[in-house]
């Protein structure tokens, strides 16, 4: 199966109840992710990008519309079915990490098998870390790591079930440019070497420019595309989107 990840129509609209006036943050969006491949989402703030991550990754619902991961309609699940789905298939890592502070690097990447009822074998975990390039930091606490060490444990703790895709919102926006650089150097060997599927929000146009494939968002809608772009075709990109939302 080509396609890992699909979205049909995909619309998002946030409260307003019955009667109308809530946000749309997506508004029928429709697109489609190769295994195998990296893609960028791009767009001004507030353009539906989190929000489609979201949705895509099963952790928000759409209002209407359809999202299929690796053969499964996300709509046709219930919760348990759906969690289930998001542990064994999905990788999400965010811009704040999100790692348990109390636990070592280790058992935080461990954590995703344990809360799938398994005891994770020290060698699949020290895996993991090393292709993380953490092997020597198994031990320490996120406390004890830097903003770059704590976001490949975070990535880490993504890939431990192998998922189908690996979603990736502003990974490296509270990052410094050497260690984003870093980190965006991981996450490309990891769809070079792994054939890792990823979808990364990003508003970083050197960051976008490493992705095969650079998605742009505004109000909501797809707003174009750019394959193999380099950084300053993706800044012109973003420029006109920006100066069209004024
Ligand atoms: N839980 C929510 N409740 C109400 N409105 C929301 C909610 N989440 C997002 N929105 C709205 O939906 C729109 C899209 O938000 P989203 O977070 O997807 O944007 P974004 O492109 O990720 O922006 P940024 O680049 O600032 O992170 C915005 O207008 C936002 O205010
Ligand atoms: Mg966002």
């Amino acid at each position: 199966m080509d396609e890992v990840v699909r979205l049909s129509a995909v619309r998002r609209v946030f409260g307003g109840g019955g009667a109308g006036g809530g946000v749309t943050a997506l508004d029928g969006v429709t697109a489609t992710f190769r295994a195998g491949t990296f893609t960028a989402v791009m767009g001004p703030s507030g353009s539906g990008k989190s929000t489609l991550l979201q949705c895509a990754a099963g952790l928000d619902r759409p209002t209407s519309g359809s999202v299929v991961v690796a053969g499964v309609e996300l709509d046709r699940l219930g919760e348990t079915a759906l969690t289930r789905l998001r542990r064994d298939r999905i990788g999400f890592v965010f811009q704040a990490y999100n790692l348990v502070s109390s636990l070592t690097a280790e058992q935080n990447v461990g954590l995703p098998l344990r809360l799938a009822g398994r005891w994770p074998k020290r060698a699949e975990v020290r895996d993991v870390l090393a292709e993380v390039g953490l092997a020597d930091r198994a031990g320490h606490r996120p406390g004890e790591l830097s903003g770059g060490q704590r976001q490949r444990v975070a990535i880490a703790r993504a890939l431990v079930t192998r998922p189908a895709v690996l979603f990736a919102d502003e990974p490296t926006g509270a990052l410094d440019t050497a260690t984003s650089r870093d980190v965006l150097a991981l996450l490309r060997a990891l769809a070079d070497r792994h054939g890792q599927t990823i979808i990364m929000v990003t508003h970083d146009p050197v960051a976008a420019s490493r992705a095969d494939r650079v998605v742009f968002l505004a109000d909501g809608r797809l707003a174009g595309e750019l394959a193999a772009a380099t950084p300053e075709q993706v800044a012109a990109h973003v420029t006109r989107l920006e100066a069209r939302a004024c």
